[in-house]
């Protein structure tokens, strides 16, 4: 009754409705007992729910004998008129019913985040009352339609249909008649065609435009320089050629403009882009930009975002680059530029989170200047030809999670690890081919690390034995210290590193025998190991933020590389106990005795290498229910007798089995009843190296540490 009498008095004074919340709007109408919804709106509304397959339970609330004001999802009027659908999120399947076109007073359609699928009605695109309509994160399929330009205007102001299944041709003459047109987002699709040049003589309002991943081609449409109040211009992850049209300048309210992987090229235009005033983001990475920075990038005062990575860039940094202080993110990575990283200082931009200059060509020092910059997460300067000692002012730095400094000319480890052992906050540090031929830090004062997570020390020519103080590291996921001249054994301590789940010490001068603490080591004999501990991210990703799911540590196989040492004696059977393997190789070696048949429990394995070794006796013949395996070899050994079938091993090459001239077997010229016939196979090392790598790699792929870092070194260096 109170609210009742509330609604009598707000009756007459239609100001203050406007001024009253919406839900108390909603309040009013669901107490009000003399009006309810139409007939013909809750015939719509029950339409649009036999179209679904599965309705998330709506049907509980969307009774026919009851107001559908008061149903589940939908707001209506004062004078009951449906005015909001909100059913989001429901795990809604099926098709949309154009009868939800039919609601005449229906503002806002809110469907997102369901499975629906089938086309877009046409009926909710055009419909006279619609000015929000959001169908994005479903499965809808088809085309949008071309419609004659004839046609009326719509109210529609804002359009998603986002991250569905669209495809063919985007259409051109629809948008003429989309005149309201405030916000539009068509990414994550598989559009095709052109961008359309008119939008913004037909929809002089649009702020917003996303096409992002899709499939479009051709150049930007210079009429996009019309759009004087387009801030947001997205269109990554497409074909789109040709160089950035200087009209596209004029559009001088963009605060985004965000082209990354497309087919772009010419030269940053340093005459026109300070007409871009209002730039937060600017981000044209992986296209072909030539040529350098132009100096007036220091004008764009309030650009907090520069990505520029993956194009064919080349000069000096300008200084500049210093008037931009509210720089929160630099990523030039993957060009040629050269000089010193100290024309700009960094001192100026205390904004700074992450500044990555990843493969390019910068000589000299990392600026000091850099460590003031006391917001820095991330730190990339890998693969350019740095030279010097860490400073020691690196540890200014405490926010930093991530440092990598591959694959530079860095000199003086020691010095470097008593200075980053007190970043406290890192998680990830990547310090490897730098510090050619010095010896490995065994100073046992080595200790802070607390929070490290992830250690590559790989290809250093270090001497010296594997460390003591990396025992302290408790938190250690990855280790590689790989491409090293690190001589005794596998220290006994291994498992007491609770997290480690990635151990690469292959290409050293490891001696002795596999310690059976090493099959001990909690993260790879666990089945229950991903649910306590914490899946961290990379600060840092792959340039192509397509990967952005591999960005955690989590997405990395688990592997045990010893390969390319002189390890000794047999291969525990205990090794069977290591049942998350995801690879194992210890080719290369001097292993003796037989394959333990435990191997065959080791049901995760993709990559299996015991080649060059000098093992005898018999394949365990259970091998073959290793379902996942894809590489594997045991080549150049003392093997013996059949060689499994079925499963994956009538995939594998003879390169796998060749050099153990004892094995007979179906994939071999050698039968296994004609066994005193001793072929000398025609050995196909290079065709099993190839494929392994191959293997690996694209075992690897999938990494985002791999993808920049290691295998740079494979494909990019080499
Ligand atoms: C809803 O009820 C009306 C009459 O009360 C009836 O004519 C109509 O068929 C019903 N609709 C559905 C879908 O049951
Ligand atoms: C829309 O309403 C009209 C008139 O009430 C009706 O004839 C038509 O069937 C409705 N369409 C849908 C799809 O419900
Ligand atoms: C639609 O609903 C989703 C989920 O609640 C929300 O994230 C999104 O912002 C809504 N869309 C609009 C245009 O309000
Ligand atoms: C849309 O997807 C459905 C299956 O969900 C399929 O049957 C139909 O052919 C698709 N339509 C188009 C135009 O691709
Ligand atoms: C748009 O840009 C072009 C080329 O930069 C220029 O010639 C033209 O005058 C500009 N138009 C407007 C309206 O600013
Ligand atoms: C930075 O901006 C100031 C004025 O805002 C200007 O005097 C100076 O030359 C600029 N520095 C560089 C390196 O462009
Ligand atoms: C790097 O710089 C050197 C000279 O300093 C030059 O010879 C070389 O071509 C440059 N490399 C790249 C990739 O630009
Ligand atoms: C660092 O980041 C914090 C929180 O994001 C912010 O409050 C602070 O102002 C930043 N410091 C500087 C120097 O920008
Ligand atoms: C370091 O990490 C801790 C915990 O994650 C956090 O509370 C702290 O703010 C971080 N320190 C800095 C300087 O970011
Ligand atoms: C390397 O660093 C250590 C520790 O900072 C220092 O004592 C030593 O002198 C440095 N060595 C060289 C060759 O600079
Ligand atoms: C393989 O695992 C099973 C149980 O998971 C165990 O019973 C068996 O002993 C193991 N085999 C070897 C050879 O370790
Ligand atoms: C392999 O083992 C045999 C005896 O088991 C031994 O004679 C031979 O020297 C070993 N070969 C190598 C390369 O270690």
């Amino acid at each position: 009754m109170q609210s009742l009498h509330f609604s009598f008095k707000t009756h007459n004074t239609e100001l203050r409705i406007r001024s009253l919340g919406l839900a108390l709007v909603l309040l009013i109408s669901l107490a009000s007992p003399t009006s309810s919804c139409t007939e013909q709106e809750k015939t719509s509304f029950l339409r649009f729910l036999a179209g679904l397959s599965w309705d998330g339970g709506l049907a509980a609330s969307w009774r026919n004998n009851t107001d559908c004001c008061k149903w589940e999802g939908i707001t209506c009027r004062q004078d009951s008129m449906v005015t909001k659908v909100m059913v989001a999120s429901r795990g809604l399947e099926g098709h949309i019913s154009e009868s939800l076109g039919n609601l005449t007073g229906l503002q806002y359609l809110n469907l997102s985040h369901n499975s629906l699928s089938g086309g877009l009605p046409l009926e909710l695109v055009s419909s006279n009352s619609i000015t929000v309509l959001d169908v994005s994160f479903n499965q809808l399929n088809g085309t949008l339609h071309e419609l004659p330009s004839s046609t009326p205007a719509w109210p529609l102001q804002v359009l998603n249909i986002s991250s569905n299944l669209f495809a063919g041709q985007f259409p051109s003459t629809t948008w003429k008649a989309m005149e309201n047109l405030i916000a539009l987002n068509a990414s994550n699709n598989s559009f095709t065609g052109q961008i359309p040049t008119h939008f913004c003589s037909s929809s002089p309002s649009l702020a917003v435009l996303d096409l992002r991943l899709n499939k479009f081609s051709g150049n930007i449409p210079k009429e996009l320089g019309d759009c004087s109040k387009l801030r947001e211009l997205r269109a990554g992850y497409n074909n789109i050629s040709g160089q950035v049209p200087d009209e596209l300048f004029n559009a001088t309210s963009l605060e985004c403009l965000s082209f990354p992987n497309n087919d772009l090229n010419g030269l940053i235009d340093g005459a026109h882009i300070t007409n871009l005033r209002n730039l937060v983001t600017l981000d044209l990475g992986g296209n072909n930009f030539s040529g350098k920075i132009p100096d007036s990038i220091g004008q764009l005062k309030k650009l907090e975002e520069f990505h520029l990575d993956n194009n064919n860039l080349s000069g000096e940094l300008p200084s500049a680059l210093s008037n931009c202080t509210n720089l929160a993110v630099l990523v030039l990575s993957s060009n040629k530029f050269s000089g010193q990283l100290t024309k700009v200082n960094f001192s100026n931009l205390p904004n700074l989170r992450t500044l990555d200059v990843y493969y390019n060509n910068f000589t000299g020092t990392v600026p000091e200047s850099i460590y003031s910059c006391s917001n820095l997460t991330a730190l990339r300067v890998s693969t350019n030809k740095l030279d010097g000692q860490l400073s020691p002012r690196i540890s200014d730095l405490k926010s930093l999670t991530f440092l990598s400094l591959s694959t530079n000319r860095f000199r003086n480890i020691t010095n470097a690890l008593q200075i980053l052992k007190s970043c406290r906050n890192l998680t990830t540090l990547l310090i490897g081919d730098n510090f050619k031929q010095e010896f490995m830090t065994e100073d046992d004062r080595i200790d802070g690390f607390e929070k490290l997570q992830v250690l590559d020390i790989e290809d250093c020519q270090l001497s010296g034995k594997i460390p003591l103080w990396i025992s302290r590291l408790t938190n250690l996921e990855m280790l590689l210290l790989n491409r090293n001249r690190l001589t005794g054994p596998i220290p006994g301590w291994i498992n007491s590193l609770s997290h480690l789940f990635y151990m690469d010490v292959s290409n050293n001068s490891l001696t002795g025998q596999i310690p059976l603490t090493l099959t001990e080591m909690p993260m790879l004999k666990s089945t229950y190991s991903t649910t306590h501990w914490n899946p961290s991210v990379f600060e840092l990703t792959v340039n192509s933020g397509l990967s952005l799911q591999y960005r955690t540590i989590t997405s990395f196989p688990s592997v045990l590389n010893l390969s390319n040492n002189n390890l000794a004696g047999v291969i525990p059977p205990q090794i069977g106990q290591l049942k998350m393997l995801g690879a194992l190789d210890f080719s290369f070696n001097k292993l003796s005795g037989q394959i333990p048949q435990a191997i065959c429990n080791l049901t995760n394995l993709q990559v299996l290498d015991l080649s060059n070794n000098n093992l005898t006796g018999d394949i365990p013949a259970a091998l073959n229910s290793l379902h996942f395996l894809s590489a594997f070899s045991i080549s150049n050994n003392d093997l013996q007798g059949p060689i499994p079938s079925g499963g994956q091993f009538n995939t594998f090459q003879n390169s796998s089995f060749d050099g153990n001239p004892k094995l007979c077997g179906s994939v071999l010229t050698q039968k296994c009843n004609s066994a005193e016939e001793h072929h000398i196979l025609s050995a196909k090392q290079t065709d099993y190296k190839v494929a392994f790598v191959v293997a690996f790699s694209a075992f690897f792929g999938v990494g985002v540490l791999y993808d920049q870092l290691v295998l740079s070194r494979y494909f990019v260096k080499s």
